[in-house]
């Protein structure tokens, strides 16, 4: 037995001294020290031994035990030390190395221009709120007031879908969709993309973009309307703007008018952008059409209105002095980058 133990000493020496990785390791422990290691199975059989033989043999065999357990712990502490080492060495981050450029884009400039006249709308207590693009004939037309021989409604100035779902011309039918499902007192703004025919040039797009506003509350007059757009020039192109109102002919508002302000970039002394007449239209409004309200169900008795919209594309053309429409939605980063 004492030479069996030799053999299993001089044995796992050997094999320890050949250990590559953990795993192998692990093996050679279960192999010495296991429940059915080598060793164990020799101390199991001590029963057999005579009593002078067996402290002597138990001792070697505890020798032996205490041996390789140490060898073991051993070889993994330097298993363990040799893989960290390697890993620091291999998985070496350079800190001091310039880092990768992030590019961080920026708003597109009608994005830029909504957001300020959301802003100033917002801080006049009006919600701001969306509409379909793909919009039924009756928002966009019907309920609008527009007579059945309207020009708008042309197949050659409106995309239709089929024949009554056509792509909105128009951010108003918005108007509609809001009093069908909302009572007074409404405050309103409601941007969007909208739809024509048209070629495309320096200031037409088949796609482009508008605001529609609406107020619907007891008492609102045409006084309110021009106070609020007031404001708003003011707001937008600075406190010395002036305003001024035209009348004019939309079929959802009675009376109607455009409204001009003061050219923002020669303060109305006029220039090229206001092509020397120092004035600049920029939207279209008036009371809400009786019939209108009637149609969304509002009492024209009680309740009246009014309403107006803008073209958001223009306005951002005229602030940034961008002179052709086609730049906005051409995806070119040269210009993208400059705003
Ligand atoms: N929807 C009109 C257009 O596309 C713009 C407009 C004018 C909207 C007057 C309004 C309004 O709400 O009252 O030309």
């Amino acid at each position: 037995m004492k030479e069996k133990l030799e053999k299993i000493k001089m044995e796992s020496i050997k094999e320890l001294e050949g250990i590559q990785n953990l795993q192998q390791l692990e093996e050679i422990r279960i192999k010495y020290l296991g429940k059915k290691g080598e060793l164990t199975q020799v101390l199991r059989g001590m029963g057999a031994l005579t009593a002078e033989e067996r402290p002597v043999v138990g001792q070697l065999a505890n020798e032996i035990r205490d041996y390789i357990t140490e060898k073991i712990e051993e070889t993994a502490y330097c298993l363990k030390r040799r893989d960290l080492e390697n890993r620091l060495r291999t998985e070496f981050v350079d800190v001091t190395m310039p880092s990768r450029k992030l590019e961080i884009g920026n708003k597109h400039p009608l994005t830029k221009v909504l957001d300020e006249i959301k802003e100033i709308f917002i801080g006049m207590g009006f919600t701001i709120v969306e509409g379909p693009e793909i919009e039924k004939t009756y928002y966009n037309f019907d309920a609008l007031n527009h007579s059945k021989y309207h020009p708008a409604r042309d197949m050659q100035d409106t995309f239709y879908i089929s024949e009554d779902v056509l792509l909105r011309t128009q951010t108003s039918p918005v108007q509609v969709r809001t009093m069908e499902k909302q009572k007074p007192p409404i405050r309103i703004l409601a941007p969007g993309r909208v739809y024509r025919a048209d070629e495309i040039d320096a200031t037409h797009s088949p796609m482009f973009h508008q605001i529609e506003g609406l107020v619907v509350d007891k008492g609102i007059t045409m006084a309110n309307l021009k106070g609020t757009l007031d404001v708003f020039a003011k707001q937008l192109y600075g406190e010395t703007t002036k305003t001024k109102f035209r009348p004019h002919h939309f079929p959802f508002t009675e009376p109607s008018a455009e409204m001009d302000c003061t050219c923002a970039a020669c303060k109305g002394e006029g220039c090229r952008i206001c092509k020397y007449t120092g004035w600049i239209e920029i939207l279209g409004g008036g009371m809400v059409h009786p019939k209108v309200l009637k149609k969304c169900g509002i009492d024209p008795e009680i309740y009246s209105g009014f309403a107006f919209g803008m073209g958001l594309d223009r306005i951002a053309m005229l602030k940034y002095d961008i002179d052709d429409l086609r730049l906005m939605f051409e995806n070119d980063k040269r210009f993208l980058s400059q705003f």
